[in-house]
């Protein structure tokens, strides 16, 4: 009854504005410096799976045809949107950007076969939103020592903690420019708590039980997962509604239904780290004990083997607590928790999104939705 019946592939739907992606990605992140511009442009030379831009442009899609309070179509926006990002360029005044340097082919309104649409200022949201991600990924392999990253040497790996750092905040920063150009304050906030919760969602994970605080170890994780993981790409899918003109009522669909999701992908990461090899997942496996950190699979375990306890307190560091811990988490039905788990959050997710006007785009995301919990990778 959701999803329409027959597979719908979302490269059909959204593949042209997906392959421009990258190559938009690296005009913004044009600068005078190409050591700064190798490095920065590294996470978006390899595949990843570019799930985000996908889930930004369907849902920019599927509510394009909901109810709308305005019309957001505002052709000076695009023009603005275009202008150079370069240092040189943003130092001098603003209003004497050459408009000629505007390819305005570029970035016009694409339709798609249902008449549906997605703008400008959506599909350059999907640019931010990856931008900030991949910005998250650099800063993500420093802190975690990571030496791969879609089986390739990670960036910190091939230039070193400080470049890495450094390229993520870059990355960050032309984000932030490309975000102000959308000359909307309210998807510039929304984008800017992103950043702030992702730096959250990273502080809790430090610290990974919250001191004296009165949350449950159980619900600490999950608003640490919503944190690091969901709040990107529920509040893109918003920001996306938001840029489209749609309703109140329709923004908060996008943006429950990006949260589930968000939550049921974290929570399917957290089991995979237990169970698939390191070959199939592209990035170092059984990573999580070793870095010290409790996810769903070990604290439902623990509530089968109160002995996890101990063992999560000191995150791990004694000789043999990783091993003990996963011992006891494969013993447990840790693994089959976090699944049911996550398959609550796909559930939710699907009914929310299903409130939307039936289209193809609407459907895709089911779909994708679906997948989620059978994804090796
Ligand atoms: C890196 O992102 C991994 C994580 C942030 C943890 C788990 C999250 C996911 C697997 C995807 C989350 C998706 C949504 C819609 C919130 P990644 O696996 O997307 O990395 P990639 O850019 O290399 O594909
Ligand atoms: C991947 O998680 C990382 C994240 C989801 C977010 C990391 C956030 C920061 C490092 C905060 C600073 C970021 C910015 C943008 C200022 P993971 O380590 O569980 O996944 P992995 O296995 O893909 O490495
Ligand atoms: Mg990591
Ligand atoms: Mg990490």
């Amino acid at each position: 009854k959701h999803n329409g019946g027959s597979y719908i592939d979302p490269v059909k739907l959204v593949g042209k504005d997906l392959l421009n992606l990258t190559k938009n990605i690296e005009v913004l992140l044009g600068s005078g410096h190409p050591v700064l511009n190798t490095v920065s442009n590294y996470y978006f030379a390899s595949e990843g799976k570019r799930i985000r831009p996908l889930i930004v442009l369907l849902m920019s899609q599927a509510t394009s045809i909901a109810p709308k309070k305005c019309d957001a179509v505002h052709a000076d926006f695009f023009q603005i949107m275009d202008q150079p990002l370069s240092s040189k360029a943003l130092n001098k005044n603003i209003s004497s950007f050459p408009t000629s340097d505007v390819d305005s082919t570029f970035y016009s309104p694409s339709l798609s076969p249902e008449g549906v649409i997605i703008l400008p200022t959506q599909r350059r949201l999907a640019e931010i939103t990856e931008m900030i991600h991949t910005a998250s990924l650099l800063h993500d392999d420093v802190i975690d020592v990571s030496e791969s990253r879609r089986n390739l040497p990670s960036a910190n790996a091939n230039y070193g903690n400080k470049m890495a750092i450094l390229a993520g905040d870059f990355l960050l920063a032309r984000a932030s420019v490309a975000l102000a150009r959308l000359r909307n304050p309210e998807v510039i906030e929304l984008l800017a708590t992103v950043i702030a919760n992702l730096v959250e969602g990273e502080f809790m994970q430090l610290q990974n039980i919250q001191e004296n605080g009165t949350m449950s170890t159980f619900d600490y994780y999950m608003e640490k997962t919503y944190m690091k993981t969901a709040s990107l790409i529920a509040k893109s899918c918003r920001a996306a509604s938001v840029l489209g003109g749609a309703t109140a009522e329709v923004c908060d669909i996008a943006y429950a239904y990006g949260r589930d999701l968000g939550l049921a992908f974290q929570l399917t990461d957290d089991m995979l780290d237990f169970i698939v090899t390191a070959n199939d997942f592209g990035k170092p496996v059984g990573a999580d004990l070793k870095l010290g950190l409790a996810t769903a699979p070990v604290l439902y375990a623990w509530e089968e083997h109160p002995e996890l306890g101990p063992l999560i307190n000191r995150k791990f560091s004694q000789k043999g607590d990783v091993e003990k811990a996963r011992e006891l988490v494969y013993q447990s039905g840790g693994i089959e928790k976090t699944r049911i788990l996550a398959a609550s959050h796909c559930q939710r997710a699907i009914e929310t999104i299903s409130q939307l006007p039936e289209s193809d785009a609407r459907n895709a995301l089911i779909q994708l939705t679906q997948k989620v919990l059978t994804r090796k990778k």
